[in-house]
């Protein structure tokens, strides 16, 4: 008998680390809707991006959005601000939108494929150009996320990226998705006449907030306006 029970014991522990199986201890409610972190300030659909014409309206805060929709659908809004070590005042912002669809994947992990016009805008404030627009197009893998229930805030979700480091955690902020149309916007025809500075090349750029995390939520717990990166 004991050998039976160790055996199903090992069985199941074999068919967990296979299948995520969908458990309020995973995710205390769904992930489709709108997520923002901090205060709010960044969000996802209108007001973040115009892929039209590549244009970004800049929000009071910095911060991270993603949105899903139930078929399969997602969109990102980011804005950050990295400093220079060595040179203080060589400040980075980092404005990157993109959409795409989704899988969550059976092993918990979820794979988000873009639809080639997401474009992100690069402000240095030491560099000879210092801001200029380049395309972002790419396929993001996170190993897992979790949905809690914050007594105080309210459902939270976590995202962890590939490297198994989490990302700020977000508010749910809508539980239907707000987003721009889920096709591709770019408009050559518009941007091939802006006077804006278009670079072909991609740079990889991490969007790791974890060496904050730990101040992120106590500055969330705190009630405070916004996260300082
Ligand atoms: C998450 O949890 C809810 C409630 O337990 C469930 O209805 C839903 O299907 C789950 N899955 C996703 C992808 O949100
Ligand atoms: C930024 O804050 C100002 C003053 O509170 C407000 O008028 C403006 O709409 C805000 N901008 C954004 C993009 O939220
Ligand atoms: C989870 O599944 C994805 C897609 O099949 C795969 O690429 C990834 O390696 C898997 N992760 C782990 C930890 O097995
Ligand atoms: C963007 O990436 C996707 C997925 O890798 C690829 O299918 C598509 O061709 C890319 N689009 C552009 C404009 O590079
Ligand atoms: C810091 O700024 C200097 C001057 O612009 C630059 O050469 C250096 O690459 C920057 N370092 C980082 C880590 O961005
Ligand atoms: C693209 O931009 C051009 C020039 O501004 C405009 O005439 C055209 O209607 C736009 N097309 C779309 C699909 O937005």
């Amino acid at each position: 008998m004991f050998k039976h029970i160790a055996t199903s014991l090992l069985f199941s522990l074999a068919a967990l680390a296979q299948d995520i199986v969908y458990t309020p201890i995973h995710n205390a409610t769904t992930i489709y809707g709108t997520w923002s972190s901090g205060s709010g300030g960044v969000k996802t659909g209108p007001g973040f991006a115009n892929p039209a014409d590549r244009t970004f309206t800049y929000p009071n805060t910095t911060g991270i959005s993603y949105s899903f929709t139930e078929d399969g659908f997602y969109e990102i809004a980011r804005y950050r601000y990295t400093s220079n070590g060595s040179h203080p005042l060589c400040i980075t912002g980092v404005m990157n939108w993109c959409h795409g669809t989704y899988q969550l994947m059976p092993n918990g992990s979820i794979i988000m494929s873009p639809f080639g016009d997401g474009f992100q805008q690069i402000q240095d404030a030491c560099a000879a150009v210092s801001k200029f627009i380049e395309t972002y197009n790419d396929t993001e893998y996170y190993t897992a996320w979790t949905i809690f229930q914050d007594p105080v805030l309210g459902y939270q979700l976590i995202l962890d990226q590939y490297d198994g480091t989490p990302l700020a955690q977000q508010n749910l902020v809508t539980t239907s998705p707000d987003m721009l149309p889920t096709q591709n916007l770019f408009n050559v025809t518009k941007t091939a006449s802006s006077d804006l500075a278009v670079s072909a090349g991609t740079r990889t750029l991490e969007w790791s907030f974890s060496s904050i995390a730990g101040l992120t939520t106590a500055v969330v717990a705190a009630g405070m306006a916004s996260f300082a990166l």
